[in-house]
């Protein structure tokens, strides 16, 4: 008989979080944070303000050294690599930035071209303009925009050709750093359900940095909370109202914690509870 997988296994958990500190001068930003992200799953990461969200997205994906501890991505070390090293795993991701960072004098098809050609600098133009089109339709963007400049689109759609971009390579991650923020709830609603169906039939593992109580309720299937410079917590939305933490406690429990799980769940606690159970069960489904 094969031996059980290895607890923290690759293919279970392509994202392992050990010890990690972050320091930025006297700042310690993150003190022995640890974290694992299950294969398949869209796995929300909240937190205050400042609380270093975005350092722990850079520090993943290799553009922020740690002081200590390490990452490992797909069961490769990132924090022991160079930053330009090849170790086979960078072009396994896709990023998102917090504001889009889109190239404001490429159009977006060039944009979603930038990645393809730093990987595979040997592929003709005609199928990179191919490529191009492609991930800008799946990202729900009609086919003009392709030679637009991001500075022709409105909000949403500059989200969606970043999350294009992010496609670009065929990642099996994907990173978003808030990309709701500054939509519309319409337009937030659309990419949350977008996020979703992408995820559902790409098989992406989704790392989603957010402020929106919305998008955790709609489509995370778990919630990890940064405070204290650690991740306090991670589980369902329901696990996480068990815990004592006040500011678990205040941010889901707050008025606009219950207003959002009122609003997904219906209007009365009963229906709420549905709404924890099919989170439950979607978590567990990907355990
Ligand atoms: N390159 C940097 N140099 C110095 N301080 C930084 C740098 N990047 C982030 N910080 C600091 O680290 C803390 C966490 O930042 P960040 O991860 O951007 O927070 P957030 O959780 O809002 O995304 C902040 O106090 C920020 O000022
Ligand atoms: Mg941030």
């Amino acid at each position: 008989m094969p031996p059980p997988p290895r607890e923290d296994a690759p293919e279970r958990y392509p994202i392992v979080i050990t010890g990690l500190v972050n320091q930025f001068g006297e700042q310690r930003v993150h003190d022995n944070l640890e974290l694992k992200v299950r294969r398949g799953e869209i796995l929300g990461v909240v937190g205050g303000s400042g609380t270093g969200k975005s350092v722990l997205m850079r520090t993943i994906i290799g553009l922020q050294q740690p002081a200590e501890g390490n990452v490992e991505v797909f069961g490769r070390s990132i924090t022991q690599a160079e930053p330009d090293e090849q170790i086979g795993v960078r072009d396994r991701w896709g990023v998102l930035f917090q504001g889009g960072a889109l190239f404001s004098t490429l159009t977006v098809g060039e944009n979603v071209q930038v990645p393809l050609k730093q990987f595979y600098p040997e592929i003709d133009k005609q199928l990179l303009a191919e490529i191009a089109r492609y991930k800008v339709l799946l990202s729900g963007l009609p086919e003009e925009a392709v030679n637009k400049f991001p500075a022709e689109l409105s909000g949403g759609m500059k989200k969606r050709a970043g999350l294009a971009r992010a496609l670009a390579l065929d990642p099996e991650l994907l990173f978003l750093d808030e990309p709701t923020a500054g939509l519309d709830p319409i337009g937030a609603a659309r990419f949350d359900q977008l996020t979703r169906e992408l995820q559902e039939t790409l098989g992406l593992t989704v790392f989603l940095i957010t402020h929106d109580l919305d998008t955790l309720y709609a489509i995370c299937d778990r919630v990890a909370v940064l405070a204290d410079k650690k991740v306090i917590a991670v589980g369902t939305i329901p696990e996480l109202l068990e815990t004592e933490h006040p500011w678990i406690q205040e941010y889901f429990n707050g008025p606009r914690g219950r207003a959002a799980a009122d609003q997904k769940g219906g209007k009365g606690p009963s229906r709420s509870r549905s709404q924890f159970k099919a989170m439950d069960k979607r978590a567990k489904r990907r355990a």
